[in-house]
């Protein structure tokens, strides 16, 4: 018996993040409602002063959040914005736009 208990707690831990992946995924996606003016439910941005996050990694997104809340970086729509976001909706909200694939095609 004893061997097989790594290989199940090595299966465990691969499939037990995907699961809460998934309603991550869904509650950010809900929650990108808020900036789709701007941002875009795909994330590709609306107006020209908003930045796309489709793609950005989900750590950048995080902090750059963080950092509007905390009053580290300042912008009069973001802050505003960042403001009423609780750790675990940065935390979805960056899983929803980091999670969306992107190609770039370079100009000829
Ligand atoms: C009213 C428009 C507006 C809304 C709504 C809005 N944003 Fe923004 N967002 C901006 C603008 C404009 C910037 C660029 C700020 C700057 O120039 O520093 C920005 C910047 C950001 C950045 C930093 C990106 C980078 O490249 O540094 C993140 C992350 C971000 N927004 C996430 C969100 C999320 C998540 C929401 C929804 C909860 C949201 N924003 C809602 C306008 C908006």
């Amino acid at each position: 018996m004893k061997p097989l208990l790594p290989i199940i707690l090595s299966v465990a831990a691969i499939a037990w993040p995907q699961a809460v992946l998934a309603a991550d995924l869904e509650a950010g996606k809900k929650k990108a409602r808020a900036c789709r003016t701007c941002h875009g439910i795909d994330g590709i941005a609306r107006i020209p002063i908003a930045p796309h996050l489709a793609g950005e990694s989900q750590v950048y997104i995080e902090t750059q959040l963080k950092a509007f809340r905390n009053g580290k970086r300042e912008h009069e729509m973001m802050t505003v914005v960042a403001k009423g976001l609780s750790d675990e909706d940065i935390s979805d909200l960056a899983k929803w736009y980091s999670a969306i694939e992107i190609t770039a095609t370079l100009p000829e």
